[in-house]
């Protein structure tokens, strides 16, 4: 039976994975505790202990403004320790998933970024999950990097959507930025996709298709953090959140100053994983009220 190493098990991600990978093999999910990324000691130990054929890696510094000043931490478990993973699925044959993001891209483009597009990260979480990237491709053969973008789903700490929803429970009037556009995507959409591309490469070498490589998945469509915003709003009436809101006021990037620079227009072409999975990711919108309905049931 194939042995399936998930780092990141408590993050958005990471616990759809836990659920989607089953089918795939033994998934021995793993969280700080068990090996901290920023421990290169730790990282070689556990893969040395678990012998896995599979390192799915959902674990990452995903704090985009602390970055900034605690560039080195993120760093460390951004850049050196995928790498160091990398190195570690070559000497024992192992293959590695990686999860990336969005933005390693500058945003100066206005259409959707093809994985052939060259990086240029305007921030240091950018700049470190690039680096994790680059790592990766000269250490292993065997790999797979998802980028992808604007991450909320109903485990983890904290995202856009629940923070919208605290927030129009507790004022009138709720300011969002409407000139950075991107795909918001729910978690488990990744964590499926990222299972049927495996289940894909398992069927190597009968599959024609190279799997090895980078790929961009999200939601289909486009949206500003406002738009974001007003469908949460929609879908949070419809199925009865408390609200007090009574305007969501569309803002400029200025107007709502952040230590990290973000690209202003992230949207992320999915034809190449679409052509290999067989289907194109459902609207952004239908992940929403998904995540919304399943969010409910836990807090209404
Ligand atoms: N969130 C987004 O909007 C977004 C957008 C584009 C791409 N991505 C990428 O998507 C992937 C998954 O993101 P996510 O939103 O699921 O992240 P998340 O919810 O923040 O989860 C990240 C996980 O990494 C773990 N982690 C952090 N530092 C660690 C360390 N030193 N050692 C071991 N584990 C550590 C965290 O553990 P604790 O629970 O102990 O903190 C957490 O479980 C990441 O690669 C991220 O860069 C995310």
């Amino acid at each position: 039976m194939r042995r399936i190493l998930l780092t990141g098990v408590n993050g958005q991600v990471g616990q759809e994975l836990q659920r989607t990978l089953l089918p795939l093999g033994e998934v021995i999910g793993i969280d700080r505790k068990t090996m901290d990324l920023a421990s290169s000691t730790s990282i070689r130990q556990v893969i040395g202990e678990v012998k896995p054929n599979l390192i799915v890696n959902a674990a990452a510094y995903t704090a985009v403004d602390k970055a900034e000043t605690e560039t080195e931490l993120a760093n460390s478990i951004n850049a050196v320790a995928p790498t160091m993973m990398a190195e570690e699925a070559e000497r024992t044959g192992a293959t590695l998933i990686h999860i990336s993001t969005d933005y390693v891209f500058d945003g100066r483009k206005n259409t959707p970024y093809t994985e052939q597009d060259a990086t240029n990260p305007i921030c240091v979480y950018g700049q470190s999950k690039l680096a994790g990237e680059e790592g990766i491709r000269l250490h292993s053969d065997r790999h797979i990097i998802l980028r992808t973008a604007w991450v909320y789903g109903t485990h983890g700490k904290s995202n856009f959507v629940k923070t919208m929803l605290r927030l129009f429970a507790e004022r009138d009037e709720v300011r969002v930025v409407a000139d950075q556009v991107g795909t918001p995507t729910w978690a488990s959409d990744i964590a499926q996709a990222i299972t049927t591309l495996l289940s894909q490469l398992s069927q190597e070498p009968l599959s024609s298709v190279p799997l090895t490589g980078t790929y961009h998945f999200t939601n289909s469509g486009i949206a500003s953090w406002y738009d974001f915003a007003v469908a949460i709003l929609e879908e949070a009436k419809q199925l009865g959140y408390p609200l007090k809101v009574q305007r969501i006021v569309p803002i400029t990037t200025p107007e709502y100053p952040t230590p990290a620079q973000r690209p202003v227009y992230s949207v992320l072409s999915g034809k190449k994983i679409s052509a290999v999975l067989g289907t194109h990711p459902s609207h952004w919108r239908q992940g929403l009220r998904h995540m919304l309905v399943e969010f409910s049931s836990y807090t209404l």
